[in-house]
């Protein structure tokens, strides 16, 4: 349990008390909302997935989209993570966190020529792979190569064309005949001629990417499955010659407190933990006889969403028939989830009521002039208290952050060793409205 509660009913993230670091004051302006990791944590997590590989060469590839926080990337990078990125931006970032180049996979549809031209240009050799999710960009990235007189390693992501209908949200299916991810079964064989007969692209990886919050490993092993087929076809024919890695994507579901919800009477199996989805894939690899190359791997959340939490000041307490509303300062612009994928995040008190009250349903929403800023309805004390945390907010919460409403962007507060180690803070209103204005914004 990522979060704890000490004998006085204080809650707990890497051994730091919440309401500490809501009430730190040497904090000139309000700390809320805030988000908050334990880089700690994310470092074990990223060890024990490791782990999982028993060995055998691979590659954990922290999505960078999760959480980009330089911190979090260092932490990661430490325990000989590398990095799936999907910008320039990642791309800096991850270098200038200890990603090796070698370690480092650049999936996305539309890069553009400056984004390549810089993965090109990185250490020695490019970067790790250049993830090619079209036929189309095969002969930009060759050009950009023969104009910068080096040799790129790219890899080829397969549109595994399956339809993860209810295995995870709409939005985040990525694999299907009507995403615009991957390159199209039927073309896979074309685009791995075309790089083959370049001597400016070293075809060096075949991947694919179905998707995101897989809650079983089914679905995640159908992909692997495919892909692995289509490999080994390919090397039946003499080609991918060249290929070190096959790369099954990221998706490694987290459980964000459902199994404890009934459904129909019954609890939900648990989410199985991230290990459990690279055992798998190394199963299906080892039955496709393709251990000879190194299983690469890329999940985000799986890694960051369980050790961040976003603490919430309470703002408005409104009680109209028989909804009882209690309004945060955080919200939708600061996490967006809920009202992007129908996501529920537990909200819990950051201090337990002392006594032993039944606790009560509150909607609990924000102050974003939506309707959909909405975190759902939570079952809290009748006085839920000053703060409440937002749990599992690790992942997509603050790199999915906007303005909106003219909000400034949430503080960040990076626990490790048991203390702050360092935190972002708010700016005075006028400060930041006078910087954005003089931007003409
Ligand atoms: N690799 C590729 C090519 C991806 O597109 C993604 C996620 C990942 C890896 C990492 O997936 P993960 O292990 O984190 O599931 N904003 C959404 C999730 C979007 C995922 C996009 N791609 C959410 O908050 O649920």
């Amino acid at each position: 349990m990522p979060t704890t509660r000490d004998s006085n009913g204080a809650l707990y993230l890497g051994g730091v008390s919440l309401l500490d670091v809501v009430r730190d004051p040497s904090a000139p302006r309000p700390t809320t909302p805030a988000y908050v990791y334990d880089l700690d944590a994310m470092a074990a997590e990223a060890r024990a997935l490791r782990a999982g590989f028993d060995g055998a060469p691979h590659l954990v590839a922290y999505a960078l989209k999760a959480n980009t926080a330089g911190a979090v990337v260092r932490a990661l990078a430490a325990q000989g993570c590398g990095a799936d990125l999907v910008s320039g931006a990642e791309l800096a970032v991850a270098l200038q966190c200890g990603v090796a180049p070698d370690d480092i996979i650049y999936n996305g549809v539309a890069k553009t020529d400056a984004e390549i031209d810089q993965a090109i240009a990185t250490g020695p050799r490019g970067i790790g792979a250049i993830q090619l999710e079209s036929v189309e960009e095969i002969a930009r990235v060759e050009g950009r190569a023969r104009a910068a007189g080096r040799r790129a390693r790219v890899g080829v992501r397969v549109n595994p064309s399956l339809d993860m209908d209810g295995a995870t949200h709409a939005h985040i299916a990525t694999g299907h005949d009507r995403a615009k991810f991957g390159v199209p079964r039927p073309d896979v064989g074309r685009a791995v001629q075309l790089c083959e007969a370049s001597a400016h692209l070293e075809l060096v990886g075949m991947g694919a990417h179905v998707g995101s919050h897989f809650k079983s490993t089914g679905p995640y092993v159908e992909s692997a499955e495919v892909l692995f087929s289509i490999v080994s076809a390919l090397r039946g024919e003499g080609r991918l010659r060249s290929l070190a890695f096959v790369d099954t994507g990221g998706g490694f579901g987290v459980d964000y407190g459902e199994s404890a919800l009934p459904v129909g009477g019954e609890t939900r199996d648990a989410v199985p933990p991230p290990p459990a989805f690279v055992r798998a894939a190394r199963v299906a690899q080892r039955r496709a006889k393709l251990d000879d190359l190194a299983l690469y791997v890329e999940p985000g959340r799986c890694l960051v969403a369980a050790h961040g939490v976003l603490l919430a000041r309470v703002t408005q307490v409104k009680v109209a028939g028989d909804t009882r509303w209690l309004m945060i300062d955080a919200g939708m612009n600061d996490l967006i989830r809920p009202a992007l994928y129908q996501a529920r995040h537990r909200v819990v008190p950051l201090q337990a009521a002392p006594t032993n009250e039944a606790p009560i349903p509150w909607r609990v929403v924000g102050p974003v002039c939506e309707s959909s800023d909405d975190f759902g309805e939570h079952a809290l004390p009748p006085a839920p208290g000053e703060y409440v945390a937002i749990l599992d907010a690790g992942a997509y919460g603050y790199t999915m952050a906007s303005v909106y409403n003219g909000r400034q962007l949430p503080v960040e507060v990076f626990l490790a060793g048991g203390r702050v180690a360092a935190r972002t803070e708010r700016v005075p209103i006028e400060r930041w409205v006078a910087e954005r204005l003089r931007a003409g914004r």
